[in-house]
């Protein structure tokens, strides 16, 4: 785009936002959505599904990408959408009315800025932003454009977790002094790859967005991204920050730690991931603490005792990956531990159970529910369609300005691990006394690519 066009797109932008039409209750939201991997595949997926949604725009750097969501498009819904390379016509379109975000995550909050820029509501994926001046900045943008912007957090939505939240905020365990979010996933090494030249229809270039330029290298590609500082924030800002955003959620969604202290490194594999898979952070919210592991190698799992194993009845599970029945141990591997003055707590996908006292007498226990499509996406995402019709922010499930502070989370944690110390926040997101933490908390926008 060169500067002239650029300058078009955001005064079209500002007069579309001040144009944009309240939408009728049953009338569909036009969607495009902006990355079209593995993520943006369940988008379209379930978006082509739902009564509430009309997919009209497909954007991907890799020609591959939309093709194969087109075809699915059109077997899905039998209608065409328009395909895009460049995300900046998507939001230049005035037939698009809201934005569904799954890039990598270097290019989570810099697409959603340019979107709210130009008028449109933003479901973007999580986390919801790279580094936390990005968080900032979007919530700056999301209130001058008045736009409405939900983080791809469907735990948030999911019916027997807001259930499990409820009680816990009730008191169920008394007051939550320590909450702890475990990502034990099991991560095979990426090994080793050359550069090699860019495949035949990926615009690489576009791809790397405001990362570095350098040569298209494979693992830096599809997926792997994540563990490359450049484009990803490693396990805890993938998989964890679910299980940080659940973590912060059964302590009431506090604001900013007052420190924090991660170590861990990347252990046993000789390979080109550059994030830890082994990290265990601690943050102090000040008379209650917040613990976050990730173990990427082999691990045991914690859990619940739900009724004794072995007892009568209740042998242990022969296939922990089952959802257990009513009462027997929940294994947690990826998931919640709470604990709290009276009780304690254990959470994953697969239910929630909650104990009293030192007898460990069970007190609560919810299982999910079947849902289409396996979790909650498509109800969150109904959550977000509902909120552009309505314009209110506050009914959002996981709004950004709450979402921005989860994601944070995963980024202070990786800053006090990679600068190798504790760090003090200054009641909000800056540094007290440290430099190299300061420097971290943004990265060099490669232009155009700035936000
Ligand atoms: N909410 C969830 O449970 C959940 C689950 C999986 C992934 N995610 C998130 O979704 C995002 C995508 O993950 P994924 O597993 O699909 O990765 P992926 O590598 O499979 O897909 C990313 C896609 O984005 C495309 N892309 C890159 N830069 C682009 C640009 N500038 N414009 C348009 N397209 C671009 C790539 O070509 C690729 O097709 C991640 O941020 C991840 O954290 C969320």
């Amino acid at each position: 785009m060169s500067d002239q066009t650029r300058r078009r797109f955001f005064l079209g932008a500002a007069s579309a936002v001040s144009a944009m039409r309240v939408m009728g209750a049953n009338e569909r939201v036009n969607v495009a959505i902006v990355g079209l991997g593995g993520r943006g595949s369940a988008h379209l997926g379930i978006y082509s599904k739902l009564s509430e949604a009309r997919v009209v725009g497909l954007c991907d750097v890799n020609q591959a990408a939309r093709e194969r969501s087109q075809a699915t498009l059109v077997k899905n819904t039998s209608e065409k959408a328009k395909e895009f390379e460049d995300m900046r016509e998507v939001f230049a379109d005035k037939n698009v009315e809201a934005v569904s975000i799954a890039t990598p995550n270097h290019w989570h909050a810099l697409a959603a800025i340019w979107a709210m820029k130009a008028g449109k509501d933003v479901y973007g994926e999580k986390p919801a932003c790279y580094n936390i001046y990005e968080g900032q900045k979007l919530i700056q943008v999301m209130n001058e454009t008045k736009r409405m912007m939900q983080v791809g957090s469907q735990h948030r939505s999911t019916p027997f977790k807001m259930k499990a939240m409820e009680a816990i905020h009730g008191g169920l365990i008394g007051k939550v002094y320590s909450s702890k979010g475990l990502c034990y996933k099991r991560r095979p090494s990426i090994g080793h790859k050359e550069d090699a030249p860019t495949p035949a229809g990926v615009n690489w270039d576009m791809f790397l967005g405001p990362a570095p330029m350098r040569a298209f290298n494979e693992l830096r590609f599809k997926y792997n991204w994540h563990w490359f500082w450049d484009t990803g924030n490693g396990d805890i800002g993938n998989q964890g920050v679910h299980e940080l955003g659940i973590a912060r959620w059964a302590m009431g969604d506090p604001a900013w730690p007052k420190n924090a202290y991660a170590h861990g490194g990347k252990f046993v594999y000789t390979d080109d991931q550059e994030t830890p898979n082994t990290l265990t952070a601690n943050f102090d919210f000040g008379g209650r603490e917040l613990l976050f592991e990730v173990r990427g190698l082999l691990t045991n799992a914690e859990g619940s005792p739900g009724r004794r194993v072995g007892a009568p009845g209740n042998p242990a599970p022969s296939d922990s990956a089952t959802a257990p029945k009513g009462g027997q141990p929940l294994n947690v591997m990826v998931g919640n531990l709470i604990y709290g003055t009276e009780g304690w707590a254990a959470m994953s996908d697969q239910g929630f159970q909650a104990f009293k006292g030192e007898s460990n007498e069970m007190i609560m226990e919810e299982r999910p529910q079947r849902m289409a499509g396996g979790d909650a996406t498509g109800l969150h995402m109904q959550n977000f369609l509902s909120v552009v019709k309505s314009r209110k922010y506050e009914d959002l499930h996981d709004g950004l300005k709450n979402a921005v502070l989860s994601a944070s989370m995963c980024h202070i944690a990786n800053i006090s691990y990679r600068v190798g110390r504790k760090v003090i926040l200054a009641d909000g997101p800056k540094f007290v006394g440290d430099n190299d933490a300061n420097k971290m908390l943004t990265r060099d926008y490669r232009k155009p690519y700035t936000v």
